[in-house]
């Protein structure tokens, strides 16, 4: 066979390797090693070094070298001094599009590459473009053979590097979007950190225009967290129903302040304009995008109630959101358990009695439920941290009312929690 056919069969097959190589490796280091290797086993060269264009730094990133010993360990990184290489790397920190290099550039980055290396270490260096972007160069040194390279040889390492070119692009796009994906979602939690601190202040700030019930938002947000998370919602659902409850009385708001404080029992005009606070709520929380569904809706509907006597709207039963109904009995369940200026709180007995009395007309049978189990598996040590039995303090919930509270729950469970005479 003729020397140049030869040759021809032989550049074929390392494409063919090479190829392989970078289509099957996905350990981007070990393919970067594997194609060094096919290019000098390809042209029977002993040293040679791939490298890809770090534009941050400007700089050359010795991914594989291979028989410059000490002179060139791998991850050795190399400053450029090519204006356009700086150009390029600045137009990329700056987010604009990508700097093409012209070929007198790129020559200028080759001749730089090889005074780098002293004494005619180097005899090649062959820059590789991916779409007019350099994206990284093959070093190599001179023939075991001592021959000179020819043109044919060059067009041979062109031809390979288009290949390595390829695949060090790629890993390049890869790393940037995942940069990119852990940015975004970095900022996203940030977001959502500012979201949190925010309804939190608001919290805040509604508990302390009502000197009587502070913590109360708090409160609400936590015991509707713990009936959600009882119904099987899921954790996204759950953020959303404490944000909710933190928010629930925000209308009260733009409710005089000796109304929300009188330290009697307000009369019927000072009641209708404390009702306003649930519509109120709706229109202060609608127009702020929540990344939680409904949240203005669980406000203005938490004083409904299943049996239509609720408010603003009398809707009854189905019509008022679920959510809604979870935000209304964690508030009165709160208001039962805390000390008013007129009443002192009521008893956990009284509690329970209250709930059975009224599940289905002010409640939600399946919420009040819901809330009972979540409780009793903290009255058994089932869940911890008890989170409702530290709320409502030491000794509140007594060891022998939680039969009455079982009880609740199967009756509850089997519709048969109405007591005679209700209908
Ligand atoms: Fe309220």
């Amino acid at each position: 066979m003729p020397d140049r056919m030869r040759k021809v069969l032989h550049a074929f097959a390392a494409l063919a390797d090479l190829g392989e190589e970078i289509a099957e490796t996905s350990d981007f280091e070990e393919m970067v090693r594997s194609a060094l290797h096919v290019v000098l086993g390809a042209l029977g060269v002993r040293r040679g070094a791939v490298a890809e264009v770090e534009r941050e730094t400007a700089s050359l990133r010795f991914v594989a070298t291979r028989g410059f010993g000490e002179s060139l360990p791998a991850d050795v990184s190399l400053p450029l001094k090519t204006e356009g290489l700086h150009a390029a790397a600045k137009s990329n920190g700056n987010g604009g599009g990508a700097h093409a290099l012209s070929k007198s550039e790129l020559a200028r980055v080759e001749r730089e590459i090889k005074e780098r290396f002293e004494g005619g270490a180097v005899e090649v260096v062959s820059t590789l473009v991916v779409r007019g972007e350099l994206v990284g160069v093959i070093v190599l040194g001179g023939k075991a053979s001592g021959v000179e390279f020819d043109a044919e040889d060059r067009e041979l390492v062109r031809s390979l590097g288009r290949h390595i070119g390829v695949g060090l692009n790629n890993h390049r796009l890869l790393r940037e979007v995942e940069r990119r994906a852990e940015e975004n979602r970095r900022l996203y939690e940030d977001l959502k950190d500012i979201y949190k601190d925010t309804v939190r202040a608001f919290a805040a700030a509604i508990d302390c225009k009502d000197k009587y019930t502070q913590g109360h938002s708090e409160r609400v947000g936590k015991y509707s967290e713990i009936i959600a998370r009882e119904m099987g919602w899921s954790e996204e659902e759950v953020e959303g129903i404490a944000v909710a409850g933190y928010l629930h009385d925000i209308g009260k708001l733009v409710v005089d302040r000796e109304i929300i404080n009188a330290p009697y029992r307000i009369d019927a005009k000072q009641s209708s304009e404390l009702n306003r606070h649930p519509a109120a709520g709706y229109e202060i929380l609608r127009p702020i995008n929540h990344p939680f569904a409904d949240i203005p809706l669980m406000a203005r509907y938490h004083h409904e109630r299943p049996d239509g006597r609720g408010y603003p709207d009398g809707l009854k039963d189905e019509e008022i959101p679920i959510g809604a109904k979870i935000v209304s009995l964690a508030d009165s369940f709160d208001a039962m358990t805390t000390d008013r200026p007129y009443r002192r709180r009521r008893s956990f007995e009284e509690v329970i009695t209250d709930f059975r009395r009224n599940a289905g007309r002010q409640f939600s049978p399946e919420v009040v439920a819901a809330f009972c189990r979540a409780l009793l598996k903290e009255a058994h040590g089932e869940t911890r941290p008890r989170q409702i039995i530290r709320l409502l303090g030491k000794g509140y919930v007594e060891e022998q009312a939680l039969p009455a509270l079982e009880q609740l729950i199967s009756d509850l469970d089997s519709g048969t929690h109405v007591a005679a005479g209700q209908g």
